[in-house]
C-alpha cells in the first residue's frame, strides 16, 4: 500500500479506538502497533504524529504515546464582527478599493474531491515530480556545512549565479534576488513598482493569481488583449497613453492561459513602447522549463535583451518540480534592484537556506536534465491526448492554439449555441463548472482570467496535474456529459 494512504488509514483506526484509553493513558508501544497493524515503524510514527497534531495524542520521546487530556475550556468564541468594520473602514481616500480575493489562487492549490479528475491543477502530478531527486537533494543539502546559518538576504551566490546563467544576456548574479516562488516575486515586483491606486497594464486574459496580487496591493489592472502572437503592441501603446501606467505585466513564453508566445517582431516593440512610456515590464517567465518535446528553439527571456533595465524578470522552480519547492528569482538592472531588495527583505527576510541549498543540489545533479527531458516528453503526449480527445468528443469547443509549452489548453465556448445566452456568460461558465464537478471532472472557468468584461466564455483545462493520459480521455468524456447537461454544445 502507498505510504501516504497507509498513514491515513492507521491514523483513522487509532483515532476510532482512542476511547478505549483513559485521558492521559498510555497507548500500545510502537512495536506492538507495528505487529498488530502490519505496517512499518515509519507509518506508525507518522500516524501518531498526525494524531498529536490533531491534539488527540501526546508523544513523549522515550516514554511512548498517551491519550491527550481534554483541553481546558478556552474563552468562549467571541464576537469578531468588529473586524468587518476594521477591514473596510479606511480613513485614507483610496482611489482603488483594495480587495483580497484568493479564489483564483486557491483553485490551483486545493486538492480536488476524491474521484474527481483534476483538469484545474497548476502543478505537475506527483508522478511527474522529481520526488526522488528532490528527496536526495534535500538530504544532501541537510548535510552541507552551515545549512542552518543565515544566508545572504539576496540569496546564496551560487544559486543567484545559476539563475543569472539561465536568464542569459548580460544579467549577472549581482542583479538576481532569490525569492520564495513566483507568486511572492510578483508581489514584490508589483509593490515595488506601483503605488496604491496606480494603473497596471496586464495581458488579457492573464493569470488570476497576478490579478489578485494587483488588487490586494490597491492597484488597478487595465487589460491589453493578447492574440496567438502575444500582447498586441498597438493596443499596448494606446493603453500606456490612456492610463499613464508605469508597469506592464507580461508572460512572453507560453502565456497562462492562452499558451501564446510573444512573436519575435513584437519583442523589441514591447520593450520600445514600455521604454517610451517610462514604464517597467514585469516578465513572468513561469514555465520555460515545461517546454514540450516537439517545440523548436525557445526565444530568450526579454530580460536578456534589455540593457536599459526596462524588464524585471521573474522565474521560478515550482512548475518544473513541486509547488512546495518555493525557490524563484527576481532579476533587475539599475536602481530598481535596491527597491526590490528592500521590499523583499522587509516582507520575508530571505528564503530558508536549506531550501536554497536543496535547489543547488537538485539543479546540479545528473537527475535534473533527465527529469526535464522526461517531463518534456510526457507533456507533449498529454497535450496531444487532450487535444485529440477534445476534437473528437467536443468539436464545438474552439481550440484556437495548441501550445508547445506549459500545461494547459484554452478553449472558447461557442457563442449562443445550445440555447440561452446565459449558458455562455460567466453564469454559464459556472453552471458548466458545477455540472462538470458533478460528472467528476474539475475545470477552470475563463472569467477570472479577465480583469474586465470577457469577450467570450472560456475554459482552461490542465493536463499536468492528472495521473495519466487515460485520465485525460476519461476527463474529456465527463466534460462532454457536463456540456450536454448545461447546453454548452451545439448538439445538446
Ligand atoms: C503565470 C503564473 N505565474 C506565476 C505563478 C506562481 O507560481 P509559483 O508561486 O508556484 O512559482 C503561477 C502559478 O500558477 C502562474 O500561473
Amino acid at each position: 500500500m502507498h505510504e501516504r494512504s497507509s498513514v491515513a488509514e492507521l491514523a483513522d483506526r487509532l483515532r476510532n479506538e482512542l476511547d478505549r484509553y483513559s485521558p492521559g493513558g498510555k497507548l500500545p508501544s510502537s512495536r506492538v502497533l507495528v505487529e498488530r497493524f502490519r505496517v512499518s515503524p515509519v507509518t506508525v510514527s507518522r500516524a501518531l504524529a498526525r494524531l498529536a497534531a490533531e491534539g488527540l495524542v501526546v508523544t513523549r520521546p522515550g516514554a511512548g504515546a498517551f491519550r491527550a487530556e481534554p483541553r481546558a475550556a478556552g474563552p468562549a468564541v467571541g464576537d469578531t464582527s468588529w473586524q468587518e468594520v476594521a477591514l473596510s473602514a479606511d480613513a485614507t481616500t483610496e482611489l482603488v478599493p483594495r480587495t483580497v480575493d484568493a479564489s483564483g489562487v486557491l483553485v490551483s492549490l486545493a486538492a480536488p474531491p476524491p474521484g474527481v479528475i483534476e483538469f484545474n491543477g497548476g502543478y505537475l502530478h506527483p508522478s511527474l515530480q522529481p520526488e526522488r531527486a528532490m528527496a536526495a537533494a534535500l538530504s544532501r543539502a541537510g548535510r552541507r556545512p552551515g545549512v542552518w546559518a543565515r544566508p545572504p538576504v539576496e540569496g546564496l551566490l551560487e544559486l543567484r549565479e545559476w539563475f543569472a546563467r539561465g536568464i542569459g544576456g548580460a544579467i549577472t548574479a549581482a542583479e538576481v534576488l532569490i525569492t520564495a516562488g513566483g507568486q511572492s516575486a510578483l508581489t514584490t515586483a508589483l509593490r515595488a513598482l506601483a503605488p496604491p491606486g496606480a494603473p497596471v497594464l496586464v495581458e488579457s486574459p492573464t493569470y488570476p493569481g497576478m490579478l489578485a496580487i494587483a488588487r490586494a496591493a490597491g492597484l488597478r489592472p487595465v487589460p491589453v488583449p493578447v492574440d496567438r502572437d502575444g500582447v498586441k503592441p498597438d493596443l499596448l501603446a494606446d493603453a500606456f497613453r490612456a492610463t499613464g501606467a508605469r508597469v506592464f505585466v507580461c508572460q512572453p513564453l507560453f502565456q497562462n492561459p492562452t499558451g501564446a508566445v510573444l512573436a519575435p517582431e513584437r519583442r523589441g516593440e514591447v520593450l520600445r513602447i514600455a521604454r517610451a512610456a517610462g514604464a517597467f515590464v514585469i516578465e513572468d517567465d513561469f514555465v520555460r522549463r515545461l517546454v514540450h518535446e516537439d517545440a523548436g528553439p525557445l526565444p530568450r527571456p526579454l530580460a536578456s535583451d534589455d540593457p536599459d533595465g526596462v524588464v524585471v524578470h521573474v522565474c521560478s522552480l515550482t512548475k518544473a518540480t513541486s509547488p512546495s519547492f518555493r525557490v524563484s528569482a527576481l532579476a533587475a538592472r539599475g536602481p530598481v534592484l535596491e527597491r526590490l531588495r528592500a521590499i523583499q527583505v522587509v516582507d520575508t527576510f530571505f528564503v530558508p537556506r536549506p531550501l536554497q541549498e536543496a535547489a543547488l543540489e537538485l539543479v546540479g545533479s545528473p537527475a535534473w536534465p533527465r527529469h526535464l527531458r522526461a517531463v518534456s516528453a510526457e507533456l507533449r503526449v498529454r497535450r496531444d491526448a487532450m487535444a485529440a480527445a477534445l476534437r473528437l468528443q467536443l468539436p464545438e469547443l474552439a481550440l484556437p492554439h495548441i501550445p508547445s509549452g506549459g500545461y494547459q489548453l484554452w478553449l472558447r465556448l461557442p457563442d449562443g449555441t445550445g440555447g440561452t445566452s446565459q449558458a455562455f456568460g460567466s453564469g454559464g461558465e459556472s453552471a458548466l463548472l458545477s455540472a462538470a464537478l458533478r460528472a467528476g471532472v474539475a475545470v477552470t472557468p475563463g472569467r477570472p482570467y479577465f480583469s474586465a468584461e470577457p469577450p467570450a466564455a472560456h475554459l482552461r483545462l490542465s493536463f499536468a496535474a492528472v495521473a495519466s493520459t487515460a485520465e485525460i480521455t476519461e476527463g474529456v468524456r465527463r466534460l462532454r456529459a457536463a456540456c450536454a447537461e448545461t447546453g454548452s454544445t451545439a448538439e445538446a
